[in-house]
């Protein structure tokens, strides 16, 4: 029997503990805004946070969690930055197409957690995700709202 803390909620099921985190968010807890794209931690597409950083949760695997809580696109709007940061997005209008969008929320999110006014230069060097439809340049603009600059 497995438990995992997603949102500050607890779940319990019965899963191999080698499932990636990512299956388990979408095929188990039933939270589908985190996405598949490369499932080889290069996209960023799946990126969610657990405790304090965040994880690519193709890779992650249920028994590596441990007792932290893992945050995903769903839960990121509870914290005031994270709602700050949805909102920069929306006013912004950041998504193309959106699939890469919860991924980038999730790793902007973190990088104002340790970073709060960063820099361009530090926003790219944290921000790795991979965007097909190319929206940096509105990426980089909605942190730099959402960090009040
Ligand atoms: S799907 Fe996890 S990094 Fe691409
Ligand atoms: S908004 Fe389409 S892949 Fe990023």
């Amino acid at each position: 029997m497995s438990t995992l803390r997603v949102n500050n909620q607890t779940y319990t099921f019965t899963c191999d503990p080698n499932t990636p985190l990512l299956w388990i968010l979408r095929d188990v807890v039933g939270l589908t805004g985190t996405k598949y794209g490369c499932g080889i931690e290069q996209c960023g597409a799946c990126t969610v946070m657990v405790g304090g950083g965040t994880e690519k949760s193709c890779e992650m695997k249920l028994g590596d969690v441990g007792s932290g809580n893992v945050t995903t696109i769903e839960g990121i709007g509870a914290t005031a930055l994270g709602k700050a940061v949805q909102q920069a997005w929306i006013d912004l209008q950041v998504p193309q197409c959106g699939y890469c969008q919860s991924g980038m929320i999730l790793a902007a999110v973190s990088l104002l957690q340790r970073t709060p006014k960063p820099t361009d230069a530090q926003i790219d060097s944290a921000m790795r995700n991979i965007c097909a439809c190319g929206t940096y340049t509105r990426v980089r603009a909605a942190i730099h709202k959402a960090a009040g600059q």
